[in-house]
């Protein structure tokens, strides 16, 4: 605890309202545990940064301290209750919610890596949500939980008088794998906790920086300064492989320098998908109702779902699974009503259910199975790109991370061809954690990030005799020109390197405004996970992301030319958007720029998701008014602002 008593002393000698001091709290939302770290920006070192590993709650559990578990219980459904509890609070018995942040992703994971037992679990009740709340909503009152017990952590150190006057910086993870919407829900959840924007702590602000990111960044910083020998080096290619409890997420970083500064970026497009180690847990449910039936599949969730006896058992089975070897059979305590059981799955006298370690084996085998095919493939990936057998290391973080049964299967498959040496840090659970304090300590990060999709709009081009369908065809309003539309233009592709806060080249529109209508504009942006993208925006390999809205309504419309259209006086709004990509904020942002100058930033709007169906532009010249006005898509949905 030297790191908190330094945070102390330091922050007492400051004079109150010194506005450069902040305190960086990082924070690790993961599906089955949550971290919580903080360092004063008068310090300089990852040895300064204190991970929080006190909670409340009578359930602590001294194994995993370092992080408490995500879950949430609320007083209507519990009673005895007059506020929510959370963590540690939350005891077996109680209705409670848990591995929400799974239901902050609605899509598909990159590299089509889905558990199928993700539904079952979703059918059996496990991820199901209070009534009348968003996942949204219960993810924001677990992060005011946590927002709560960092102010009441730092209150203690500091006192409050100190704290009120001191800004804190948070620096949320998520998964490199979570798509655009996913980011923004996650982002929304910490803006609805008042991590930013509360009207009591108006100087907070929040960042948000990828789980492997924040890995790479301590564990690399760790392995040079540990003095432990076979550090990271130069030229070496370090594989982060987060293994969590609901995604695993693997980057890859070539090292450059690693002193006086450590220097790296990433390699190649990383992968993931939802095999955590959760997915063990819902293939123990999936065998529980493959044997049992009924008198499994309708026992509450109070008596079965994460954190009831029966699953605290299971952890345990769980995390000690590899180490003997000898066949022994497992016990968990839980009363069904079964008739005539099978005495080798139940013990009906003292209610157990017993799992050999065949069971336990081949509830982790598939699971390792799609954690080993990723490494692959991205070693394959990473290879290809340098040219070379660039990767010479993984570096296993996350709780999975800590398995030995995993840890030797990867051992047999990586390490025993001689070039790849794989290790664990110390406390592999919290490195994430303290990976996000150093983010925002010493702006640690890659020199170049790797784009996870393409990214990009639809346009209109001349149209192509013999190439392009008739159906396809337009006329240029402008020029008169016969030109095909839904060709896309790709603002970055998958797997092209950019750098923080880089700025796209500008996708040019040209749009008509007549009077009376909206003066917020839409333009649709488009995702596509293919190594090749395709070119129409129409192939269903392309995702809809979300609906630009470019607000025209605090611009000075006399800076564009005007042009009488039937008679009528209309606007030409001709205008660029720009993509930033690597903001700190996590999430995209849009630029609009008008007569080279930045006439605003856009938003993103996520909950316009349209079909691709629906956002086809209507192909008839019989909808004269809609081709003449823009050559851009305009919103289906009628707009009725000013
Ligand atoms: N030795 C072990 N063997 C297998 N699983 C383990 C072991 N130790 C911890 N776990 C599992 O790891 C998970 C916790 O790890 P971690 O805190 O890294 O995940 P998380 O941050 O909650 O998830 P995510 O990052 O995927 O959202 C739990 O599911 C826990 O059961
Ligand atoms: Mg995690």
């Amino acid at each position: 605890m030297a790191g908190a008593e330094d945070l102390s002393k330091g922050l007492t000698q400051l004079s109150l309202g010194v506005d450069s001091h902040k305190i960086i709290v990082g924070v690790d939302y993961g599906t089955t545990y949550t971290g919580l770290s903080y360092v004063s920006t008068e310090k300089k070192d990852i040895n300064d940064i204190v991970v929080v590993n006190t909670w409340p709650g009578p359930a602590r559990d001294a194994d995993h301290v370092e992080k408490a578990p995500s879950r949430i219980a609320y007083p209507n459904e519990n009673t005895d209750m007059e506020s929510p509890r959370w963590g540690y609070q939350v005891e077996p018995g109680m209705t409670a919610y848990s591995w929400t942040k799974l239901l902050l992703e609605q899509r598909m994971p990159l590299g089509g890596y889905e558990d199928q037992n993700l539904e079952v679990a979703s059918k059996a009740g496990i991820m199901k949500l209070p009534e009348g709340k968003t996942a949204v909503q219960v993810v924001a009152d677990f992060l005011t939980e946590i927002r709560d017990h960092a102010r009441r952590i730092l209150e203690k150190r500091i006192t409050e008088k100190i704290l009120a006057a001191t800004p804190l910086e948070f620096w949320l993870t998520i998964p490199a794998i979570w798509s655009e919407s996913a980011k923004n829900a996650t982002r929304e959840a910490a803006l609805l906790a008042g991590f930013e924007g509360s009207s009591d702590r108006p100087k907070d602000r929040i960042f948000m920086i990828t789980e492997p990111e924040a890995a790479a960044v301590a564990a690399i910083r760790k392995s040079i300064h540990d003095g432990m020998g076979d550090c990271v080096k130069p030229e070496d290619g370090v594989l982060i492989c987060d293994c969590g409890g609901g995604t695993v997420d693997i980057t890859t970083y070539l090292i450059s320098e690693t002193s006086p500064q450590l220097v790296f970026e990433e390699l190649c497009t990383g992968i993931g998908g939802k095999c955590g180690s959760t997915a063990i847990d819902r293939n123990l449910y999936a065998l529980m109702s493959e044997r049992f039936g009924n008198a499994f599949d309708e026992i509450p969730l109070k008596r079965k779902g994460p954190g009831s006896e029966f699953m605290n058992k299971f952890e345990r089975v769980k995390r000690d699974f590899g180490f003997s070897k000898e066949d022994k059979i497992n016990e968990l305590r839980l009363k069904m009503n079964l008739k005539d059981p099978d005495p080798t799955f139940y013990d009906e006298e003292e209610t157990f259910v017993l799992l050999s370690n065949n069971d336990l084996r081949k509830m982790f085998d598939p699971i390792i199975k799609q954690i080993i095919e990723l490494l692959q493939q991205q070693i394959e990936d990473a290879n290809r790109e340098a040219e070379r057998e660039a990767i010479n290391r993984i570096i296993l973080v996350g709780g999975f991370g800590d398995s030995y049964y995993l840890r030797q299967e990867l051992v047999k498959h990586f390490e025993s061809a001689g070039r790849i040496t794989i290790t664990v840090p110390d406390n592999p659970q919290s490195v994430i954690v303290r990976g996000a304090a150093l983010r925002g300590l010493e702006g640690i990060r890659p020199k170049t990030r790797r784009s996870r999709r393409h990214y990009g709009f639809q346009r209109w081009i001349p149209f192509r005799e013999g190439t392009d369908s008739e159906l396809d065809a337009r006329t240029d309003p402008f020029t008169g020109l016969k030109m095909v539309s839904g060709i896309m233009k790709w603002m970055i592709a998958k797997g092209e390197k950019y750098v923080d806060n880089y700025n796209s080249d500008p996708h040019n529109l040209k749009i008509l405004h007549f009077e009376g209508d909206s003066l917020r504009k839409h333009l649709l942006l488009f995702s596509c996970d293919l190594r090749d993208a395709p070119e129409r925006y129409d192939s269903d390999k392309i995702e809809h992301v979300g609906m630009i809205v470019v607000d025209f309504r605090n611009v000075d419309l006399a800076q564009f030319e005007k042009k009488k259209v039937n008679g009528i006086e209309t606007t030409v709004l001709q205008y660029a958007v720009k993509v930033v990509f690597g903001a700190e904020e996590g999430v995209l942002k849009f630029l609009v720029i008008a007569n080279d100058a930045v006439i605003g930033t856009a938003n993103i709007d996520f909950s316009q998701k349209t079909t691709i169906s629906q956002v086809h532009v209507p192909r008839s010249s019989s909808q004269p008014r809609m081709a003449q006005k823009s050559l851009e898509y305009r919103s289906p949905k009628k707009d009725t602002s000013p």
